[in-house]
């Protein structure tokens, strides 16, 4: 390699993954920089110095500040770990159902609706239990489990009366009886890296919500459908929820962008930072 690499890491914190990704960084005595979503700006049609970077890693905790990086630096042809269609698509969880439903990956059933009274009849159609989730959103917030026509419809009044713009756009799910816990299994580039259950009593499984880590066994079933569900989203690093159905197996429930692995790595002893970082490097390498 003649020229030394230069890779940015956009980030809203230092959470304990950005610790691990920066000591990565540092380990291979990388050029690297820290760029706080707070502080920095974009003059759109002038990138100057951004394009010094070889490859930018999006670390942000904010989606709407990762994914409006992301575009920008994006037309500006400078690589990011993920790509802006990526975020775009993993982002939003109808975008995602219709990723993963054009390429074949199996997924709870899902409808959408644009007002309550159809979204009523969406789900008296597919039948109750039916999950009810904002298109946007992470850690399980917001998401409702419906059990009967009442809670429905009171739901649904709820949504439309107090519920912002992205609340307008009704994501309805079949209930999938899980087994106490779901996978969360992280693809990097073509690979399936490593797996972990998640464990909770609650029906809501995510780490945020008090679910704990145990190591899950990588099968080929499941590293199948982990690739073959990253690759639908357009690949990358990746972080992909699965639900274990009583009949017909896993199903892919959401893929995330910007993962969090502060769990998953003590549980599993996987060094995901580091890998995250070699998969900058190949990227930053491709394009120096
Ligand atoms: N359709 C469903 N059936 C059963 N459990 C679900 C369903 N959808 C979500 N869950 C549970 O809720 C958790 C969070 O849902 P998810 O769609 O991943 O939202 P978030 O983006 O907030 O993580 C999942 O990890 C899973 O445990
Ligand atoms: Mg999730």
């Amino acid at each position: 390699m003649d020229k030394r690499l230069k890779i940015g890491v956009l980030y809203s914190r230092v959470r304990v993954e950005e610790k691990w990704i920066f000591a990565a960084m540092e380990r291979r005595g990388l050029d690297y920089e820290r760029l706080d979503d707070r502080r920095i700006y974009f003059d759109v049609e002038n990138p100057g110095d951004w394009l010094q970077y070889d490859a930018i890693l999006e670390r942000s905790i904010s989606y709407a500040r990762g994914l409006y990086a992301l575009r920008i630096l994006s037309s500006w042809g400078i690589p990011t770990v993920n790509t802006f269609a990526v975020a775009e698509a993993c982002g939003d969880k109808l975008a995602t159902t219709t990723a993963l439903s054009q390429h074949g990956v199996p997924q709870p059933r899902a409808f959408t609706a644009f007002t309550t009274e159809a979204a009523l009849e969406a789900i008296e159609f597919l039948g109750y239990p039916v999950v009810l989730k904002p298109v946007v959103g992470s850690w399980g917030r917001l998401l409702a489990k419906i059990n009967d026509r009442d809670a429905a419809e009171a739901l649904l009044e709820h949504k439309s009366v107090l519920g912002s713009y992205q609340h307008s756009i009704f994501y309805i799910q079949e209930f999938i009886e899980k087994p106490g816990r779901d996978i969360r299994a992280f693809v990097v580039g073509d690979r399936t890296i490593t797996a972990i259950y998640r464990k909770s009593p609650h029906w809501i499984t995510n780490t945020a919500r008090g679910a704990e880590g145990e190591i899950c066994p990588l099968t080929p079933d499941l590293e199948e459908i982990c690739a073959k569900a990253a690759q639908a989203m357009g690949g990358g690093v990746l972080a992909v929820d699965v639900i274990e159905h009583p009949e017909r197996g896993f199903l892919v429930n959401e893929v995330n962008h910007t993962l969090e692995f502060h769990t998953a790595q003590p549980t599993s002893g996987v060094d995901i930072g580091d890998m995250i970082v070699d998969y900058v490097v190949s990227v930053a390498q491709n394009r120096a």
